[in-house]
């Protein structure tokens, strides 16, 4: 692969006590290019400007999907990728569904380690740290015709980050907007489902929310994210969450959750919620616990739900579900416990 290094690096500048997520971006990226009906070779190349031309066709259409994953070093500072291969099938399914040609696993795959080995100080061995990776492919067809592009990019790009404390989470139910109908693009990573929630999310923003509880588009009875997280219920011991379909993006961390609950004896129940069973959970002292999981945050508590005028709020538990599944979940990822999963894989450097 042919790689060409930085020589301004920008790693002794940073201030790794203060690092806003996703605005700090380390040296190098990867990029590729699709044209004439194939992949060509990938290049590591100095973190930049891309050219783009205006009549991308990205620019115009949204075609575009994207990935979040993590890398973790352990106390030996060798740096650990979580679940590679399932971010690397998410990112195909979701490029079929936009109508953008499939990675080739060796391009991902290969493209991923030779990145993180030439800028693997950019994740530090201390706790709270990891290096927040950004796969995404567009359409970069010059061409306004409202049609698939021809040519597509694919690019890689890393950002340090460290595990803050979000606050609360105080959030409602959105009962008019929509993030995704049935037959959609919400089991998809893609771009355009994120541009669509900012402005009913901005609304929530405004009313004290910090995010907003998505129902489904037909009905909006059932519940179905929260925001950018996959939602939990744990009523009385049982712990709930909405069935996969598409319009709900199959989180791997919600993957990875099923996994230790069930592991840890606690009964998982995958199905549809409705937004009256939690009220009804609520009302008779059983709704004991309600978390989001997702790549940035792991496994976030939230400490209330509004429905209409009704304000939930959910008292911390002793015995907390999410706090036990968190801590197992970080360990694994960061090699302080045994991996018996296979979850992690080491970035040979
Ligand atoms: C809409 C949505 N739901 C759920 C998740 C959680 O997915 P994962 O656990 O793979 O990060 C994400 C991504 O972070 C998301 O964008």
């Amino acid at each position: 692969m042919k790689v060409t290094k930085t020589t301004k690096s920008k790693l002794n500048k940073i201030d790794f006590s203060n690092l806003p997520f996703g605005t700090v971006f380390s040296d190098h990226m990867l990029i590729c290019n699709y044209k004439d009906g194939h992949w060509g070779a990938a290049e590591i190349l100095p973190y930049g400007p891309i050219p783009m031309a205006p009549g991308s066709q990205v620019l115009h259409y949204g075609q575009s999907v994207f990935e979040g994953m993590k890398a973790f070093k352990n106390d030996l500072n060798e740096l650990l990728l979580f679940r590679k291969d399932e971010n690397f099938k998410r990112l195909n399914q979701s490029a079929v569904r936009l109508s953008i040609p499939l990675i080739d696993e060796s391009v991902f795959m290969n493209g991923l380690d030779s990145l993180l080995k030439i800028d693997s100080e950019w994740c530090k061995a201390d706790q709270g740290y990891s290096l927040y990776i950004r796969p995404f492919i567009f359409a970069s067809s010059e061409c306004v015709k409202a049609s698939a592009s021809e040519e597509y990019t694919f690019i890689i790009i890393t950002s340090p980050t460290i595990n803050y404390y979000a606050g609360e989470m105080n959030v409602v139910i959105e009962e008019h907007y929509t993030r995704a109908p049935q037959g959609g693009v919400g089991y998809a990573k893609a771009a355009g489902n994120y541009a669509a929630s900012f402005y009913p999310t901005k609304q929530a923003n405004a009313k004290g929310f910090q995010q907003l509880i998505w129902t489904d588009a037909k009905e909006h009875k059932y519940i179905e994210e929260s925001g950018t997280m996959n939602i939990w219920f744990r009523i009385g011991d049982v712990l709930v969450t909405p069935a996969l379909s598409d319009s709900i993006l199959g989180g791997i961390t919600r993957n990875s959750i099923i996994t230790l609950a069930k592991d840890n004896g606690i009964k998982v129940e995958e199905r549809r919620i409705l937004i009256t069973e939690v009220i009804e959970a609520f009302n008779s002292g059983i709704l004991n616990e309600v978390f989001g999981t997702g790549t940035a945050v792991a496994v976030n508590p939230i400490n209330s739900i509004t429905f209409r005028d009704d304000r939930m709020v959910i008292k911390e538990k002793a015995d907390s579900f999410a706090l036990k599944l968190k801590q197992q979940l970080q360990a694994i990822q960061k090699g302080s416990i045994v991996d018996t999963y296979n979850w992690t894989s080491k970035v040979t450097y």
